[in-house]
């Protein structure tokens, strides 16, 4: 029998890369492919919880029963979150997605030739979704954000997500492969507590990610 604990409870999820556009064709991305996030929001779902996914872009099928969202740029996936917590309570946000962490510092509407490319390309860095949540009057009662590192220093990588005011952390070893790929294994931090969760599936992965979380919490999300 599916356990349904999560009935009622409002799980906002982020996921995918984003895109910052620098003219209509070109701009900078990431090589996230979204499948994490998506099979986050499917285990969310799966527990019973009302799932919002805002996505950037992807090719990804919206899992059934979630509410999908789709954004470009880090900038529209910040209203859009913002949005769902001004409208409604979230109890978890789950910020798996990975949000290029700067943009073009302009953008143009027509596409350049390649004359009229720039040597050089000013950047911005962009708002920190989990930081802006965090601090915001509606913040969600809980914050789960990840770490995709490549040299493993998992205390460092903690602390970082927990400066911005993440509750619970993730960390992914991009070295296992994790990012565009259909598995990944990862690292669980709650409350002083740390689970290993082995190389599996993402779907597999991600809701065992759930069930410990739920456990961890005592199940009082
Ligand atoms: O600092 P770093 O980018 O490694 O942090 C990763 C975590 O922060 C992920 O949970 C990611 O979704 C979130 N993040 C965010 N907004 C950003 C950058 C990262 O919410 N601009």
């Amino acid at each position: 029998l599916a356990n349904k604990s999560w009935a009622g409870r409002q799980v906002l999820v982020t996921a995918g890369p984003t895109w910052e556009a620098w003219d209509p064709v070109r701009g900078l991305s990431n090589r996230a492919s979204g499948r994490q996030g998506y099979a986050l929001a499917q285990a969310a779902a799966e527990r019973g919880a009302q799932v919002t996914l805002v996505s950037g872009p992807t090719s990804l099928p919206c899992p059934r029963g979630v509410r999908r969202i789709a954004v470009e740029s880090a900038r529209d996936m910040l209203a859009a979150c913002e949005n769902i917590v001004q409208q409604q309570r979230v109890d978890l946000f789950i910020a798996n997605a990975a949000v290029a962490d700067h943009r073009p510092a302009s953008s143009v509407r027509d596409k350049q030739g390649k004359g009229e490319i720039p040597n050089q390309l000013a950047l911005l860095p962009n708002p920190d979704i989990v930081r802006s949540l965090h601090e915001s009057a509606e913040r969600p009662r809980y914050l789960l954000a990840f770490a995709a590192e490549t040299h493993g220093d998992e205390e460092r990588a903690v602390a970082k997500l927990r400066a911005k005011g993440a509750d619970f952390a993730v960390l992914n070893d991009l070295r296992s492969g994790a990012m565009g790929g259909s598995e990944n294994a990862a690292v669980l931090y709650c409350s002083e507590r740390r689970w290993e969760l082995p190389r599996s599936d993402k779907l597999d992965l991600a809701r065992a990610l759930l069930h410990h979380l739920d456990s961890c919490l005592h199940g009082k999300i």
